[in-house]
């Protein structure tokens, strides 16, 4: 069997947009980079993940010259429509806080950022198998992998990065008695669908009913997505069209007379709901981002947001290491990251358990929930902090 060892300044496990984004980053100031990858190039761009940008998020993708796609594109929203008892309630973001954020699905972000790499001679590796991480602790840690061809390779690297997502063989790599897992589960999920039809509103919806939660949102003019909670055990195939609208309307039905617009459905999948965080995100020379290191319900739309801020905060800690040799903000890495993780968390947490309705739930608990949500749009303060965790926080 061939085999072979590469070197770089950096490996990175996980070609998703953390994994891009990083390598993008570091190849601009001269980091050397490769990045590994278990899928294939279209399979990712044809995954689908949620759809909303922060506005950090769209600048870092605008400003490091990705390119300007997210701009022509994507859709920059507002506000969106929180909708319960039967009645909208508009969250104007501009208004209150202003700032937007962007309609612009994960895979096109994707597509944008491996473009990216390919124009500027990156070097991606998709397709691989075996992939292993060692020697995390010293001063030359490791991946080992096999190539398409069949070829064993080992690259041999500096600082090595686990952004290789909710499965991170890079993480499971921490052994139990440095890593502790912190981990909830729902009692339910997300039934999602793609549909080809014209957009039922121009924002979000983000409907509570006693149905339960769903969430209209869009994709182009022909293309639109939509999700409603789910038992997790509920098989997505056997559910047909005329059921799955009936269940969507009945949780935006109100006095309004809202109608959902209907159009073929085309793919329909069910989404587990978990929140988990990895800490620390470090071990020895080895990095997490993005859902390696933490996932959030996809509630308060921050996985890849969150993803790309720990981008940014370990590509400035590499740039001091490499430039500098100094380790001290990436000695801080895992902290700095774990306080927008947690913060982001909370938020994930809280739109979940106030949207989303409990089967068990009795009618205080339901009261309840519509006084929570009734607070939170009869204030400006209530609407303010909703408005300012779903478009982002400051970076710094
Ligand atoms: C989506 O468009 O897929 C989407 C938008 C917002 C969310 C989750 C998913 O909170």
């Amino acid at each position: 069997m061939n085999s072979r060892i590469d070197t770089t300044q950096v490996g990175i496990v996980g070609a998703g947009p953390a994994g891009l984004m990083l390598s993008h980053l570091l190849a601009r100031v001269g980091i050397d980079n490769i990045v590994v990858e278990k899928r294939d190039r279209e399979t990712i761009a044809h995954t689908h993940r949620a759809g909303i940008l922060e506005h950090g998020s769209v600048q870092l993708l605008t400003d490091s010259g990705v390119n300007g796609r997210v701009l022509t594109e994507g859709h920059r929203h507002d506000g969106i429509d929180l909708r319960f008892a039967g009645e909208s309630h508009r969250i104007d973001f501009s208004n209150l806080i202003g700032e937007s954020v962007w309609l612009y699905p994960q895979n096109e972000v994707f597509v944008d950022l491996a473009n990216a790499r390919e124009r500027d001679g990156g070097d991606v590796r998709y397709s691989i198998t075996d992939t292993e991480v060692f020697d995390q602790t010293t001063d030359t840690p490791k991946i080992r992998f096999t190539e398409v061809d069949g070829t064993a390779v080992e690259i041999y690297c500096k600082i090595l990065v686990g952004a290789d997502g909710s499965q991170s063989v890079a993480r499971w790599s921490i052994p139990d008695t440095v890593r502790t897992d912190h981990f909830i589960e729902y009692p339910f999920a997300w039934f999602g669908i793609l549909t080809e039809a014209p957009p039922s509103a121009p924002e979000l919806i983000y409907a509570n009913s006693d149905h339960g939660f769903a969430l209209i949102s869009q994709r182009s003019d022909t293309v639109q997505r939509m999700y409603f909670q789910c038992d997790p055990d509920t098989d997505a195939s056997v559910w047909t069209e005329e059921q799955i609208w009936e269940e969507l309307q009945k949780r935006v039905d109100g006095p309004d007379g809202f109608q959902l617009k209907r159009g073929r459905i085309f793919e329909q999948m069910v989404l587990p709901f978990r929140s988990y965080v990895c800490e620390p995100m470090r071990y020895g020379n080895l990095f997490l981002v993005g859902d390696a290191g933490h996932t959030v319900p996809p509630t308060g739309a921050k996985g890849l947001n969150l993803a790309l801020a720990d981008v940014r905060v370990l590509f400035e800690a590499l740039e001091i290491f490499f430039t500098t040799k100094s380790c001290e903000l990436l000695d801080k890495y895992s902290d700095t990251a774990l306080q927008r993780v947690w913060r982001a968390q909370n938020f994930s947490y809280w739109m979940t358990n106030m949207l989303h309705s409990r089967a068990d739930a009795n009618p205080f608990e339901r009261k309840r929930a519509l006084g929570e949500l009734t607070s939170v749009t009869s204030s400006r303060y209530g609407q303010q902090y909703l408005a300012e965790s779903y478009t982002g926080w400051p970076h710094r």
